[in-house]
C-alpha cells in the first residue's frame, strides 16, 4: 500500500501550539481582567454572517470587501462570509438582541478568529485572532478617551514593547465630503505621479490615497492637503476634548493626519498601534469612533466607537510574564498493575489543585524519566511493583535525581498525599 500523503493546513492559517498559546491566554487573561475593570462585558460572535453585513458596513471600495472576504452561498443560496473583523456583528447583535433599548450605551468586548485573505506574510495571515472592546451609544469624547486610556494600560500590563499611539480626526459628513473633494482635486493635478492603483482610489475613494505602499505616491501624498486643517468646528472640538482627556490621564501619543484606517465606517476620532521593529504589518491595533454605522445597519443614530487588538502581533511585542512552570508531578506507572492506582493517585492529586501529569505504562523507567525531563515536572512519583507491594510510592526529586524510596502512601487520603508531595516541593533546589 502506498504511503497516504500528509495533509497541510491552508495557505495563511496555521496552529497556535501550547508554548505560543499559553503567550496568548496571558495577553488574553491581561485584556479581560482590564476590560471587565473598565466595565465591558464579554460577547460571543458567530464567525459567520450575512454578505451584506460587511458590505454594507465596511465600505464597498474597501480592500476588505473588494477583495479580501472568505465568501460563499450557503445550501439555502443566502450569501454568507466568514467575519473579516467584529464591529459589524456587534452592531448587529446590538440591534438584533434589544441591547439599543435595553442597554442603549452597551460596552462590549470580544476575542476570536477574523478571516481575510490577504497575501500572506511574516505578521499577516489568513486567518489571525483580535481582541476588541466597543461602545455603543456614546457620542462624548469622555467614551473615545477611556477607551484610549484602558489600551495604554492594557499595553502596559502586558508590558507590549516599543508600541506607539497615533491619533487622528478623519471627521464626519459635515466637513469630509469636501475635503475629499479638495483632495481628489490634488490627486488630480498630480495625475502622472500616482500608480494605477491610486487613480482608481482617487475617483472611488480619495481617502484610501492615504493607503498606497507605492514610494512615489507616498512622496506625492507628502504634499497633500491634510484633513485635520478641513475639520469643522464639532469635529475639531470633539478632538480637542479627546486629547485633553488623554493629557489628564498621561497617556502619551502621536497626532499622525495621515492615518485614514481601512475600513470606511470610521468618523471623527481614529488612531492605531504601531509597533517598533515589526517591519511591514507593524499595526498592532486600531479602531476609532462610527457613529454612523448602527443606523447604517438599520438602526437608530446612535454613535459608536471601538477598537481591535492583533493577537499575533501583540503577541510578537509583548514581554509579559509567562508561566513556563512544568508540573508539580508526573506519576508513572511502571507496568499494567501499577496503573489503575496511578491514575487514581494522580487524580486524588489533581483534586486538590496540584498539577500532575501522567504517563502509560510499558516503557523502561529510563525512558519514562527523559518524559518528565522533557514535561519539565519537579517530581516523578514511581509506581512499580515493588511500591505496590508496600503500599508505598517512590517519589524522585527531578532537580538532584534523588530517590526517596516507599515515600508516599498510596491509600492516604488526598489532602494528606496532597501535604505530603507539596513538603517535597519546597525541598528542592
Ligand atoms: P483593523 O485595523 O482592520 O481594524 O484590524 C485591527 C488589527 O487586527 C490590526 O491592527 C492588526 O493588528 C490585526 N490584523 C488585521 N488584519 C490582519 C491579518 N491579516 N493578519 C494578522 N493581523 C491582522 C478592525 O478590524 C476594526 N474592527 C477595529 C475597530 C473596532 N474599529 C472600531 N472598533
Amino acid at each position: 500500500m502506498t504511503k497516504a500523503a500528509a495533509i497541510r493546513a491552508v495557505k495563511g492559517f496555521r496552529d497556535v501550539l501550547p508554548d505560543e498559546s499559553r503567550r496568548w491566554q496571558a495577553i488574553e487573561n491581561a485584556a479581560v481582567a482590564t476590560f471587565v475593570r473598565y466595565g465591558f462585558g464579554e460577547i460571543r460572535l458567530p464567525i459567520l454572517e450575512r454578505t451584506e453585513l460587511f458590505a454594507r458596513s465596511l465600505g464597498e471600495s474597501t480592500d476588505v470587501v473588494e477583495k479580501e472576504m472568505y465568501t460563499f452561498v450557503d445550501r439555502d443560496e443566502t450569501s454568507v462570509t466568514l467575519r473579516p473583523e467584529a464591529t459589524a456583528s456587534v452592531v448587529r447583535a446590538y440591534l438584533e438582541s434589544g441591547l439599543a433599548q435595553s442597554d442603549p450605551t452597551a460596552q462590549l468586548f470580544y476575542r476570536g478568529p477574523m478571516f481575510r485573505r490577504e497575501r500572506p506574510q511574516k505578521g499577516r495571515y489568513r486567518q489571525f485572532y483580535q481582541i476588541g472592546a466597543e461602545v455603543l451609544g456614546r457620542e462624548d469624547a469622555l467614551a473615545d478617551a477611556e477607551l484610549l486610556v484602558m489600551l495604554a494600560r492594557l499595553l502596559e500590563t502586558v508590558q507590549a514593547r516599543g508600541v506607539r499611539l497615533e491619533l487622528n480626526s478623519v471627521g464626519d459628513a459635515a466637513c469630509r465630503p469636501a475635503y475629499t473633494e479638495t483632495l481628489r482635486a490634488f490627486g488630480r493635478a498630480h495625475l502622472a505621479q500616482l500608480c494605477g492603483d491610486c487613480h482608481r482610489r482617487l475617483e472611488r475613494n480619495p481617502l484610501r490615497l492615504f493607503d498606497c505602499k507605492v514610494e512615489t505616491c507616498r512622496a506625492v501624498l507628502a504634499d497633500a492637503p491634510m484633513i485635520l486643517d478641513a475639520l469643522c468646528d464639532p469635529c475639531r472640538t470633539h478632538l480637542a476634548q479627546v486629547r485633553a482627556l488623554l493629557d489628564v490621564c498621561g497617556v502619551t501619543y502621536g497626532m499622525n493626519p495621515r492615518l485614514v484606517r481601512g475600513l470606511d465606517y470610521y468618523v471623527r476620532t481614529a488612531f492605531e498601534l504601531v509597533a517598533e521593529g515589526l517591519g511591514a504589518q507593524n499595526a498592532v491595533g486600531g479602531g476609532g469612533r462610527y457613529d454612523g454605522l448602527v443606523a447604517a445597519l438599520g438602526g437608530p443614530a446612535v454613535a459608536g466607537v471601538g477598537f481591535a487588538l492583533g493577537l499575533e502581533r501583540l503577541a510578537s511585542v509583548s514581554e509579559v510574564a509567562v508561566d513556563e512552570a512544568g508540573p508539580a508531578a508526573i506519576v508513572l506507572p511502571l507496568d499494567a498493575g501499577g496503573v489503575a492506582p496511578a491514575l487514581r493517585l494522580a487524580t486524588r492529586l489533581r483534586d486538590e489543585g496540584l498539577t500532575v501529569n501522567l504517563e502509560p505504562s510499558g516503557r523502561s523507567l529510563k525512558a519514562l524519566l527523559r518524559v518528565a525531563d522533557r514535561r519539565r515536572a519537579r517530581l516523578a512519583i514511581i509506581v512499580g511493583e515493588d511500591e505496590l507491594q508496600q503500599g508505598r510510592a517512590t517519589v524522585r526529586d527531578l532537580t538532584r535525581h534523588v530517590d526517596r524510596r516507599h515515600a508516599l502512601a498510596l491509600d492516604a487520603p488526598g489532602p494528606e498525599l496532597a501535604r505530603s508531595v507539596r513538603a517535597f516541593l519546597e525541598t528542592l533546589a
